[in-house]
């Protein structure tokens, strides 16, 4: 039997991710997000506008889109119910939110520069993304949040997440994503089925002996 039943939230699960930008006096910010999915070379990020992030990407056209490992999960956190904006949105202040100017300093992430835009990467994430503002889409009002398409310039990755012998396959065995899951910070659980669709984007084969 199914429910109909009226939920405040639908975060069905997607993947923790740390956008990075730079302010407006050239300083760091760095905020956690979950509304995010990929196609190809691009990526679409839903965000509140009266976030310091989107204000930072509509004026820099840019940011790292860095990816935590579910062992992450604790400075993830600590950045949870902090802003960048100064003052406070009255709606967020409501809600518990406090101003932060220190963001990679309260999660204890380290920042290092970036290659091609001027936002930090975060040293601890296996996966960073640079990325550039593209196109970006109101929500219908009254709502603030903003739907923002970047395209991803470059890809630092660890190499402990690549597959054995390859230089350019990340290995989904090895990637261990933080995932929200209705607010809650999960993990994934195991390879369930071989994958059809994987065999379109799998490394070629080669002969290795030689
Ligand atoms: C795990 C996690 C996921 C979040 N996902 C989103 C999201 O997808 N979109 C969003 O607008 N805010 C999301 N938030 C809330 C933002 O982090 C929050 O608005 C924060 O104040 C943004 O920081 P900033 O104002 O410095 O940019 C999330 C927070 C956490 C802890």
């Amino acid at each position: 039997m199914h429910k109909v039943i009226n939920p405040n939230i639908l975060y069905f699960g997607t993947p923790v991710v740390l956008i990075s930008t730079q302010n407006e006096d050239g300083s760091s910010n760095l905020a956690p997000m979950s509304s995010a999915w990929w196609l190809n070379q691009s990526c679409m990020l839903g965000m509140s506008s009266k976030s310091q992030t989107v204000q930072n990407m509509l004026r820099e056209r840019e940011c790292v889109l860095n990816l935590p490992s579910e062992d992450l999960v604790s400075a993830v956190d600590r950045l949870a119910l902090f802003t960048g904006k100064d003052p406070v949105p009255e709606s967020k202040a409501q809600r518990g939110y406090r101003y932060e100017p220190d963001k990679f300093g309260i999660a204890k992430l380290t920042k290092q520069p970036a290659d091609i835009v001027k936002a930090m990467r975060v040293r601890e994430c296996p996966v960073q993304l640079e990325a550039s503002v593209e196109q970006v889409h109101s929500f219908e009002l009254p709502s603030s949040l903003m739907a923002i398409e970047v395209k991803i310039l470059k890809v630092h990755v660890a190499e402990e997440l690549l597959m054995d012998g390859e230089q350019h396959y990340i290995d989904p065995e090895k990637w261990k994503p933080l995932i929200m899951n209705f607010c809650e910070y999960f993990g994934l659980g195991g390879k369930l089925h071989p994958s059809r669709l994987a065999t379109i984007f799998a490394p070629p084969v080669t002969d290795k002996r030689h």
